[in-house]
């Protein structure tokens, strides 16, 4: 397991263990060192003791300051483990099924079959990404599909808009992604064709599993289409959403 899989539940529990294993060996050291001196300051020339007031195994007993005292470092002890634990909860990147880990999009079924009855690309808001119908053609030199962000057909594409980062949706009228930022706009598999983004939309690596999950990757992005690629060939099948800018 890498550390980033680890739940913010079990760091918690971790960081507790450890401060109060900490705590308990600090405490019983302390205690251990408080005994030997007092064994020393009676064994010093000088120093008279009757052998009834010291019995030879008898614990020292605590005074009611020192009981205060332990039950003051104890209790600071037991709230520093416990904030110390929720700080580092709540810090810990939580990446496990959000964007930037791999995700589980859905059963591959399920999605080609809501992209053809809804006419539109799948989209997957957690993981920021459409799936889109995609059947992997190469375009002059390059081979997308090989570079695995094609996989049964399908593709995910990064909804961030490659010119400044606005999110860019999906106008169902003329069947393109459409930036409201700045007019730019991408063919239904999220190629240039329109405005000032100097490339297609971004994409992620993705796999079918034996049992048909979808799985994909937004830990790395890879960079889209050069302006130019054009590997369906589809004019806009409507209106436009955003006019051109
Ligand atoms: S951010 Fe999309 S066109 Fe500028």
């Amino acid at each position: 397991m890498t550390p980033l899989a680890l739940s913010s539940g079990t760091i918690a529990a971790l960081v507790v263990i450890v401060v109060v294993d900490l705590f308990a060996i600090t405490f019983g050291l302390s205690f251990v060192r408080a005994r030997r001196a007092a064994r020393v300051e009676v064994g010093r020339p000088g120093v008279h003791v009757a052998r009834a007031e010291v019995p030879a195994k008898a614990p020292k007993p605590v005074t009611r300051r020192e009981f205060f005292r332990r039950s003051l470092l104890s209790s600071l002890g037991v709230f520093a483990a416990e904030f110390g634990g929720a700080t580092l909860a709540f810090l810990w990147p939580n990446l496990k099924g959000g964007f930037g880990s791999v995700i589980t999009a859905g059963k591959l079924a399920d999605i080609k079959e809501f992209i053809s009855s809804n006419n539109q690309p799948f989209y997957y808001g957690a993981g920021r990404f459409y799936i889109v119908a995609w059947s992997g053609h190469k375009s002059g030199s390059v081979d997308y599909a090989a570079e695995g962000v094609e996989a049964q057909g399908i593709m995910p594409l990064y909804q961030r808009c490659v010119h400044l980062g606005c999110r860019v949706p999906f106008c169902q009228q003329s069947q393109w992604f459409e930036c409201p930022c700045h007019g730019s706009k991408y063919n239904r598999v999220g190629e240039y064709q329109l405005g000032p983004a100097p490339r297609g939309l971004d994409r992620f690596k993705v796999t079918v599993t034996s049992s048909g999950d979808v799985m994909v990757d937004t830990s790395q992005i890879i960079l889209g289409p050069p302006r130019g690629t054009n590997t369906i060939d589809e004019p806009p099948q409507g209106p436009f959403c955003v006019a051109p800018g």
